[in-house]
């Protein structure tokens, strides 16, 4: 049997809302470029969908950390597995997220990032989950907040998997293929 999906979010409710965003941080950033740093994989779909739609000098770059724990629970001690190329020294450095969850990965981050001096530092996720927070994050710019459960596609992975599909689902029920 294959595991079981059904849809959380539907794509065009998610385009629609990706659209807003991008509006908003276009009026909210007035002309000045931005810098965009999407955290691998998970944001991928997400900071793509987005960038397009930010109507300013835009640039990109990427890093991709684990947060060391248990497969269900953060520790919030993150190890940095690929860093920024660029620096982020004066820069409007905006964050792109896949989903805030207990909030330890960002918390964490956002101190070393906001270390390396840039001009101005936000954070964008497509998802927060904020009934599941334990340390303080908040998000500038949120697609949708979620209950609790765990959420797959547009970017999000169980197990490596469904990142490709076009809304955010959730797993129903476990299959055994
Ligand atoms: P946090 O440190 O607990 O906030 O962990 C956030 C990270 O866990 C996210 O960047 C995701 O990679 C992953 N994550 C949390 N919840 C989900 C989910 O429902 N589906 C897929 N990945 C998740
Ligand atoms: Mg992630």
């Amino acid at each position: 049997m294959k595991d079981k999906i059904s849809i959380m979010i539907p794509e065009d409710k998610l385009m629609a809302r990706i659209d807003e965003l991008g509006k908003q941080i276009t009026e909210d950033y007035k002309g000045e470029p931005i810098h965009l740093v999407g955290i691998l994989k998970g944001s991928v779909f997400f900071m793509c969908a987005l960038a397009e739609r930010i109507d300013l000098p835009v640039t990109l770059d990427f890093m991709q950390v684990s947060s060391y724990g248990d497969q269900t629970q953060s520790s919030g001690v993150v190890r940095i597995h690929k860093d920024t190329d660029e620096s982020l020294e004066g820069k409007n450095v905006l964050i792109v997220e896949d989903i805030i969850d207990s909030g330890r990965t960002m918390s964490y981050l956002l101190k070393i990032l906001e270390a390396r001096k840039p001009k101005s530092m936000k954070l964008a996720t497509l998802l927060d989950k904020p009934s599941r927070r334990v340390c303080e994050v908040t998000a500038d710019y949120t697609g949708f907040e979620v209950e609790d459960k765990f959420v797959i596609g547009f970017g999000l992975d169980f197990a490596q998997k469904y990142r490709n599909l076009p809304f955010i689902g959730v797993i129903d029920e476990i299959g055994d293929e």
